[in-house]
């Protein structure tokens, strides 16, 4: 039975106080699931006994990392949103790489989502960048840009739509070729070499009708509300794509892979759907639980995220409350659109 949706968690402080007592795991528990061997777990990425507690002597051959970026964008009232300085952001972001490290097998990769903030020198991607030249055991590999659909600062600035993912690896890692074609068609011609004398086009250079996907991705529709995969509540989700090609790129089936920051438990979902095995966590018992309903969602009824429905029907009755209380300001909003006037607008000037 469908329910009303709620808003993202970070908004909605009070909602995600009424979730948690329906949240099974406190801090410190781990869920193991008895069917595909995965687990999902309220722990710290910068704690290592958090990290072994998930892991024991096993070892990842591929760990897909989306940090928070130290970056507010979306939220309706960035005043609460808690940001790092830029000195213990990275303090804090050497202690999960280096939990990490240690739970990589000897042949590994990792991909770090991160972000620029264009209003603060664009920090902390360039520090992230240079901090991971102290880690000799990994070679830095590609920067992959993954462009979105909907973008924020239009009016006098050029909108911004870029994610940014790092790649690294460590030991001699497999990268599967053949997984990183997309859905364009190849539509260019275009000179690429000589063969024996003659001059070969572009479309001679592979057999695949479709063009590689590079380290600039285009392809990849954002996550929003309308989708299947949304996550009520989440507010910072990768697309299923995204993860996808990265999983088939560097992994293979029966692999063991990680994700410190499970939020809405897209590479959890990703690793099921892919015979992955996926030790995830979050430090947020919301979005630990969030991340076990989404897959078990998936198994009953073979969708991939909640759309526009409350993966919490515990709270069904309060969310619609709250609904009906905000109405009025709500529609007092659009009158205020309608008229032309900013609801921050100071009417006392
Ligand atoms: C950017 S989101 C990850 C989004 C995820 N890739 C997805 O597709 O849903 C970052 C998540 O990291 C979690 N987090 C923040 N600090 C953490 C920590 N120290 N350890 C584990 N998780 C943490 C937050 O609660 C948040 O859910």
């Amino acid at each position: 039975m469908p329910v009303e949706p709620f808003g993202r968690l970070d908004n909605n402080p009070e909602i995600r106080q009424r979730l948690l007592p329906y949240c099974r795991l406190k801090s410190g528990d781990i869920w193991s699931d008895p069917v595909c061997g995965h687990k999902v777990g309220v722990l710290d990425a910068a704690k290592i006994d958090d990290v072994q507690k998930v892991f024991g002597e096993e070892k990842a051959t591929l760990a897909v990392q989306d940090p928070p970026y130290n970056v507010a964008v979306g939220a309706e009232n960035t005043d609460n949103l808690f940001k790092w300085n830029l000195q213990e952001y990275m303090a804090w972001s050497k202690r999960w790489i280096e939990n990490n490290l240690k739970i990589l097998s000897t042949d590994a990769s990792i991909y770090i989502w991160l972000g620029a903030d264009q209003r603060e020198h664009f920090q902390p991607l360039p520090d992230f960048m240079i901090m991971m030249r102290d880690y000799a055991e990994l070679a830095s590999r590609s920067f992959i840009t993954m462009r979105n659909q909907r973008g924020y600062g239009t009016q006098k600035n050029w909108m911004a739509v870029r994610q940014e993912c790092l790649y690294y690896t460590k030991g001699n890692p497999i990268f599967n070729v053949d997984a990183e074609y997309t859905d364009i068609p190849k539509i260019l011609r275009g000179y690429y070499k000589d063969v024996n004398g003659q001059k070969t086009e572009n479309f001679e250079r592979s057999k695949s009708e479709n063009i590689r996907a590079g380290n600039v991705w285009v392809d990849i529709q954002q996550v929003f509300y309308r989708l299947q995969e949304n996550v009520t509540g989440c507010y910072a989700q990768k697309p299923m794509k995204s993860i996808e090609r990265i999983v088939k790129a560097s992994s293979q089936e029966g692999d063991l892979i990680t994700d410190f920051f499970a939020h809405s438990g897209t590479t959890l979902l990703v690793g099921e759907l892919f015979k992955r095995r996926v030790y995830t966590f979050d430090i947020d018992p919301v979005f630990a639980e969030l991340t076990i309903r989404r897959l078990e969602h998936f198994r009953k009824t073979g969708k991939t995220g909640f759309q526009c429905v409350n993966p919490f029907p515990e709270i069904a009755d309060f969310v619609i409350e709250r609904k009906q209380e905000e109405l009025p300001k709500t529609l007092q909003n659009i009158q205020f659109k309608h008229q032309g006037i900013s609801k921050n607008h100071n009417f006392n000037r």
